[in-house]
């Protein structure tokens, strides 16, 4: 794939890296996207009846068997090339941070080691009313579905992502946006920077003059204010990308 020369000196010249990857990153090892026309999942399902605390509270086991469809798949796929290739091109650089929409663990499956999850793991479980960790040992010894919290009386088990109207995790918000105010180059990977508060990340790298680099199929409202706008998939950009900096 031929990259725009400005873009690899920008590269070459860098040494802070901010990436910030949506489940268009995740697409090509076949996990749906939320808002792809034909497969995405919001297409079919509304999510405010599946990914709210309120539609938990109402339908706790209707949202726990959709999680546990989602999880299903996610244990059936593996990283594609541009996960590697992300994770080549962070031994280059002094700063580099993943910040990632994607719950599915696909980047540290990887081996990509300095990552933020931004709307928590989905592999993961946590009590409804504490907030504490549930072992999966707990999980899979259960037979109620969702399982009873072991940390509270009322509680149940819940995925540990991120709602739609909940809070993100604030040591990785923290991490991100300290990371977009400061990086040389900020790569907005598969998303289509719809959900805030990580839409706003490219943003501010822009505003505080980083290079901004947009890696995505169609287009998105950050398009026409990056610099680059690859219009390419992931696994198709990425590895280019790398070998850049390879040479
Ligand atoms: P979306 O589904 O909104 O956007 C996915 C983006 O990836 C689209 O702009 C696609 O064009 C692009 N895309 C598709 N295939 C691609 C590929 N192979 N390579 C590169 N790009 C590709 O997903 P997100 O932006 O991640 O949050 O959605 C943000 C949040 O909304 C999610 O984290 C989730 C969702 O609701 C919560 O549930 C809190």
């Amino acid at each position: 794939m031929e990259l725009p020369a400005g873009l690899s000196s920008a590269l070459k010249t860098a040494k802070k890296i901010l990436v910030l990857t949506g489940a268009g990153m995740s697409a090509e090892s076949g996990v749906p996207t939320f808002r792809d026309a034909r497969t995405g999942m919001w297409k079919k399902l509304r999510p405010e009846d599946l990914a709210t605390p309120e539609a938990f509270r109402d339908h706790p086991k209707v949202v726990w068997d959709w999680y546990e469809e989602r999880r299903k798949n996610v244990r059936g796929v593996s990283p594609h090339a541009g996960h590697y290739a992300l994770v080549e091109m962070e031994q280059h650089f002094e700063h580099f941070l993943l910040a990632t929409q994607n719950v599915d663990s696909l980047h540290q499956q990887a081996g990509s080691k300095q990552v933020v999850e931004l709307h928590g793991n989905i592999m993961l479980s946590i009590c409804s009313e504490t907030g504490k960790r549930i072992d999966e040992e707990w999980i899979k010894s259960s037979t109620l579905r969702p399982p009873a919290s072991p940390h509270h009386p009322k509680g149940l088990a819940r995925p540990a992502v991120v709602w739609f109207g909940e809070s993100l995790p604030i040591d990785a918000m923290n991490r991100a946006m300290a990371s977009a105010g400061d990086c040389d180059v900020c790569f907005s990977i598969g998303t289509s920077t719809l959900v805030q508060p990580a839409a706003s990340l490219p943003f501010i790298a822009l505003d505080s003059g980083a290079t901004v680099i947009e890696i995505n199929p169609l287009p998105t409202a950050l398009s026409e204010k990056a610099h680059y706008s690859l219009q390419a998939t992931a696994a198709e950009a990425l590895p280019a990308i790398a070998a850049v900096l390879r040479d």
